[in-house]
């Protein structure tokens, strides 16, 4: 047996450390502003239902491959698959995988950073009351001119940028502790005040309708976003696995997985903490966060006439008619986007720390240059998707495949989000269960071989999630 590694970044103070700032990176931009806009996209329920099976057979085994991975490896996600692709017998090429959610990381902050800063100018704009008995149309023209204005997306893309970099820079066990304990319950009690808003629309059960009546129509055939399905030139309906791929690919993005973010804070995990329980706790907590933020949302957008499918504004153009019009909606609504905040704040941390590890163990750098240097690559690249909603709103750089009509923003969103991370799954599924010897996998799970829970983690990592994920792939590159 490999003798158990200590982490040179220090460790959590406990598992309960490790719980918040997991749930920290998974609780982000990706439940409240992701998860409604691509459900509106791809038709609701449906969709919904695929979304929540990856999270239960794909989402957990692989959270729980992720961060044994880490604890075995106590290194940034290159080092930790470098040494143990040789522990394992196997090959030091499985740094690559490291590289993958390296890359992957800083894609996804470089336009994450952007949308919060949209969330950063809502808490001024909704302090200020401008949404005060606001209608559609006034809300809808508000979001039409912020976004419009790349100076101001720009201007509010560096703010959130800088906070991000001054955490990282700082190290990822200080603080962060404490701002999600007192967080996630706030966040999760505001949305209930907002579900209890829907409610009083009228519209509710039309909201849930749409999140939980599946109707698969919707999910196997070509559509625009948000209706209308397209036709062969038979006039046949034209199937498809590229939404389950995005469903799929959703459960990725919302528990943080397959790109080393979870494996990195998984680095960081005392020996005496049940992996499987957590990861349960973290999925959960996730999920329903998502899920609440949905029924606020949709129930809203039908009491408006609203388009489900508006596309990444949705939460920005259906929100403030809520703290619009419900008592006591400035308070909440400045709450909100505060809130908001906070969770992309430690989601965005998780994003960039396995590139700044990895400078700090490789390149012999400090924490503080190893971030500074970060923070300005990916807020250079994020202008790219401050432009995206703008003046390039037309310009498609990739104009083929599944790029096709694509803005840099879609195409960033739909390369990270759709191929890296589940690709990065896949590796990891594969590593753990067909690479990593059974010994070590049950011991750093602290499962015995043999168990039932053992036996079912490891019959699901090895075939449920990996044929899933190869399946789906299969059919986005035309094999089936
Ligand atoms: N899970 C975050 C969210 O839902 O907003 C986003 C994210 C963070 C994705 C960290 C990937 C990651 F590694």
């Amino acid at each position: 047996m490999v003798r158990r590694r200590t982490s040179i970044h220090g460790e959590w103070s406990s598992r309960w450390a490790f719980v918040l700032a997991a749930t920290g990176s998974a609780v982000g931009l990706g439940n409240i502003w992701k998860f409604p806009y691509i459900t509106g996209e791809n038709g609701g329920g449906a969709f919904v239902l695929v979304y929540l099976l990856c999270i239960a057979i794909i989402g957990i085994p692989i959270m729980m491959a992720e961060v044994m991975i880490g604890r075995r490896g106590r290194q940034s996600p290159v080092n930790t698959m470098y040494n143990l692709g040789i522990e394992a017998g196997s090959t030091s090429h499985w740094k690559w995988l490291g590289w993958l959610g390296v890359v992957g990381g800083f894609l996804i902050l470089s336009y994450y950073s952007v949308i919060a800063g949209w969330a950063l100018d809502y808490i001024f704009k909704t302090a200020a009351g401008t949404f005060t008995n606001a209608n559609a149309e006034f809300v809808s023209r508000t979001f039409g001119h912020f976004i419009n204005s790349p100076a101001t997306l720009l201007f509010w893309h560096t703010v959130f940028m800088l906070m991000t970099m001054v955490v990282v820079a700082k190290g990822v066990n200080g603080g962060l502790e404490k701002a999600v304990r007192f967080l996630m319950p706030s966040l999760f009690v505001l949305l209930v005040i907002m579900v209890g808003y829907a409610i009083s629309t009228g519209e509710f059960m039309r909201g849930l309708a749409f999140l939980f009546e599946p109707n698969f129509d919707n999910l196997l055939y070509k559509h625009e976003a948000g209706g209308q399905f397209i036709l062969n030139t038979d006039g046949e309906k034209i199937f498809t696995l590229e939404y389950v791929l995005i469903a799929m690919g959703h459960a990725f993005f919302t528990l943080s997985l397959g790109m080393g973010a979870i494996m990195i804070y998984g680095s960081y995990l005392p020996h005496n903490a049940s992996i499987a329980k957590t990861s349960f706790m973290i999925a959960a907590a996730d999920t329903a966060v998502a899920l609440l933020a949905g029924m606020a949302i949709f129930p809203v957008v039908f009491a408006n006439q609203l388009d489900p499918g508006k596309g990444p504004g949705l939460i920005f153009e259906t929100l403030p008619l809520a703290f619009g019009n419900m008592p006591g909606g400035m308070f909440f609504g400045t709450l909100f986007f505060i809130l908001l905040v906070f969770a992309a704040w430690s989601s965005s941390i998780s994003l960039i720390e396995p590139a700044v590890a990895w400078l700090v163990e490789n390149k012999n750098m400090k924490r503080v240059s190893a971030s500074v240097i970060m923070g300005i690559a990916c807020w250079l690249v994020g202008v790219l998707t401050v432009l995206s909603f703008n003046v390039w709103k037309n310009v498609h750089p990739i104009d083929f495949w599944v790029f096709k009509n694509k803005t840099f923003f879609d195409v960033l969103d739909y390369l990270t989000a759709n191929i890296m991370l589940p690709l990065g799954g896949l590796a990891i599924a594969i590593f753990s269960v067909w690479i990593m010897s059974r010994s070590s996998t049950s011991d750093e799970l602290d499962m015995k071989e043999n168990t039932f829970a053992y036996n079912l983690w490891y019959f699901m990592t090895r075939y449920v999630t990996t044929i899933a994920v190869l399946v789906v792939f299969a059919n986005l590159v035309g094999l089936i």
